[in-house]
């Protein structure tokens, strides 16, 4: 499917070990020719941590788009009446925010974009990151895989060594699992080995 005609949300929460391949994931959606508005949690707008420093991610984030972060609900609560986006990413998205989507909880910049989304009926697509994910998230990862317009990221388990419940999505699958979203498919195969 051709992307150059899309508008497409990017939202990244608070799993700042990822954000390197967030960051190159969105760079190649970009490519597409594809219009991207970029929105971050508000953890993940404000936070600085030993992976890198905040303002450089949203320095980066915002070059690569060309458009300003959403960062507030304040913000992000317009993507609902003003059906701005055809579908939105949310990369990564964490544990905390698998819990409040599987429960409709919009208290966040990003949880708020989902539900404002979702209004319209266009595609959700959620790429997971959490160490939780074979325990405590994966009974919300099992609601949200039977919920209406959400969609995954391949994933799977990064170190099943050393953090067995962990599962990450694999960040080089996004373009196809939006095309596919795009025609309300899920991109297979689901699961990452
Ligand atoms: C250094 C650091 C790394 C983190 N990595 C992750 C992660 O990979 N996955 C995750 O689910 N939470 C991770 N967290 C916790 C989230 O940032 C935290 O739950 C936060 O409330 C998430 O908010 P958000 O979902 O609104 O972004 C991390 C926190 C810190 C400080």
């Amino acid at each position: 499917m051709n992307l150059s005609d899309k508008t497409i949300g990017f939202a990244m929460c608070g799993s700042f070990c990822t954000f390197k391949n967030a960051i190159s994931a969105v760079k190649k959606l970009k490519e597409t020719g594809a219009h991207i508005i970029p929105i971050m949690s508000e953890t993940a707008y404000s936070t600085d941590t030993r992976f890198g420093a905040c303002v450089d991610f949203r320095h980066q984030l915002e070059e690569i788009t060309g458009e300003k972060i959403l960062h507030t609900v304040f913000e992000t609560e317009p993507i609902g009446p003003k059906k701005l986006l055809d579908a939105l990413v949310i990369l990564p998205c964490t544990g905390n925010t698998l819990a409040k989507l599987s429960n409709s909880v919009a208290d966040s910049s990003v949880t708020l974009a989902a539900k404002a989304h979702l209004r319209n009926k266009r595609p959700l697509i959620l790429g997971v990151s959490t160490n939780d994910g074979l325990c405590g998230a994966a009974e919300n990862i099992g609601r949200l895989l039977a919920r209406k317009h959400c969609f995954f990221i391949p994933f799977g388990q990064d170190d099943c060594i050393h953090k067995p419940n962990s599962l990450i999505a694999d960040f080089t699958k996004l373009n196809e699992t939006v095309e596919a979203a795009l025609l309300n498919k899920q991109f297979q195969p689901i699961l990452a080995v």
